[in-house]
């Protein structure tokens, strides 16, 4: 069985090197420069080395009402979140189209160039509404939205330096090396997992389950931005690790990191997981309750709706949906409610704020919920981090 096609038939590959990136180097000094955040940084990167293949720069107009509007690009290919790069809008009005700009970093780095074929003014309030579902500035999402400039630049982009992580840089693989790794190690199936928190029990239970049917998984963590009150990345990190080395077979798991910014998009940003997680060589795709939500504003099972709305071939990757699972004290196992006919009372659920303040308090949740060994890591990385 062949290796899944990434979105869009090719691996998109925009990283300069050797010869091509010192003249490329060289050319930037003399452009006009646009300086970008981290999170347009990651997207560049992003970008650069295929994980957000079809796409070879930022949208341009078209493309991005299309995604908007329509979760597809204009050539019809599914996308759901639209990827863009504001500029502010005196910045804006210097450049012109044709033009190439740089991408310089807050820290001076060139990034990038960029060759500019659109600029164009955005109703951030209508994206909000369509990818995020509201256009509550309380939703993290959205505030992070309506923060930036509603100038946008779009076009196709080089990457001239990738950004350098400052921890655990030996998990950082660009989707040609995952999808040379999995076959070589013979996978043909491989169900990627996204999470942007430690894994408990509920995580493991439903990766498990993948697991049984599937080659083996690719844990996926995001890293890049998320919002202050999530477990930050470098804690998360030695939690998986403790995990996998107690309790997962070291030849069917493969742990990745995701660099790319959360957008808390629930069901859009399902879609938008699929694809890149195809484009790392996933075949299959976990997607739970609530999928890349926050607080109440989507569904619990609204992300899988959306992604069952796309015809199968659209998408490429197969999604595996579950349930809310937990764990029965009844059963003594962790089920979901396909598989328990007890009674919500003798189910173990902890609410996020609760876990949150247990471990603040150095108590380690119930091990039905967490693995002692990761919360361990948590209470430690707790202490580490400022309160509030
Ligand atoms: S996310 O924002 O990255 O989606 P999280 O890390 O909590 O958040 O979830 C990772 C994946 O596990 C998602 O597919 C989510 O739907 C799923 N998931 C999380 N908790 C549960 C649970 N108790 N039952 C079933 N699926 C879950």
């Amino acid at each position: 069985m062949s290796q899944i096609a990434p979105h869009g038939g090719s691996l998109v590959n925009r990283i300069a090197e050797g010869a091509e990136r010192e003249t490329l180097l060289k050319e930037a000094n003399g452009l006009s420069r646009i300086t970008i955040n981290n999170w347009a940084i990651s997207d560049l990167d992003l970008i650069g080395v295929g994980a957000f293949s079809p796409l070879t720069g930022f949208l341009n107009e078209e493309d991005y009402l299309s995604v908007v509007n329509t979760m597809r690009l204009a050539n019809g290919l599914v996308w759901s979140i639209p990827v863009t790069l504001a500029v502010e809008e005196a910045k804006a009005n210097t450049l012109n189209i044709g033009e190439r700009a740089a991408l310089i970093g807050e820290d001076g780095i060139t990034y990038g160039i960029i060759a500019i074929d659109c600029i164009y003014s955005v109703d951030q309030k209508a994206e909000a509404l369509h990818v995020f579902k509201t256009d509550d500035l309380e939703h993290p999402g959205v505030k992070k939205l309506m923060e930036r400039s509603s100038t946008y630049v779009g076009g196709e982009i080089t990457v001239l330096n990738r950004p350098q992580p400052e921890k655990f840089q030996e998990f950082y693989y660009d989707p040609a090396q995952t999808r040379q790794i999995f076959a070589q190690k013979g996978w043909n199936t491989v169900v990627g997992f996204q999470t942007r928190n430690p894994v408990h029990r509920a995580h493991e239970y439903i990766q498990k389950t993948a697991m049984e049917i599937v080659d083996a998984l690719f844990l996926n963590p995001l890293v890049g931005e998320t919002k202050s009150d999530d477990v930050p990345a470098n804690v998360r990190m030695k939690s998986y690790l403790a995990l996998l080395e107690n309790y997962y077979p070291a030849d069917r798991v493969f742990l990745g990191v995701f660099p790319a910014a959360m957008r808390y998009a629930g069901p859009r940003e399902a879609i938008f997981h699929a694809l890149v997680r195809k484009n790392y060589g996933c075949s299959h795709f976990i997607v739970g309750r609530d999928h890349a939500g926050v607080g109440d504003y989507y569904g619990t099972y609204e992300a899988q709706e959306l992604l069952k709305s796309i015809p199968a071939e659209d998408l490429g990757i197969t999604p595996l949906y579950f349930e809310h699972s937990f764990f029965c004290t009844i059963c003594g196992n962790m089920a979901t409610s396909k598989t328990c006919p007890h009674d919500k009372s003798a189910h173990l659920t902890l609410s996020g704020t609760k876990v949150r303040a247990l471990l603040r308090d150095g108590v380690c949740p119930p091990p039905e919920f967490s693995r002692p060994e990761v919360a361990k890591i948590l209470i430690e990385g707790m202490s580490e981090q400022p309160v509030g």
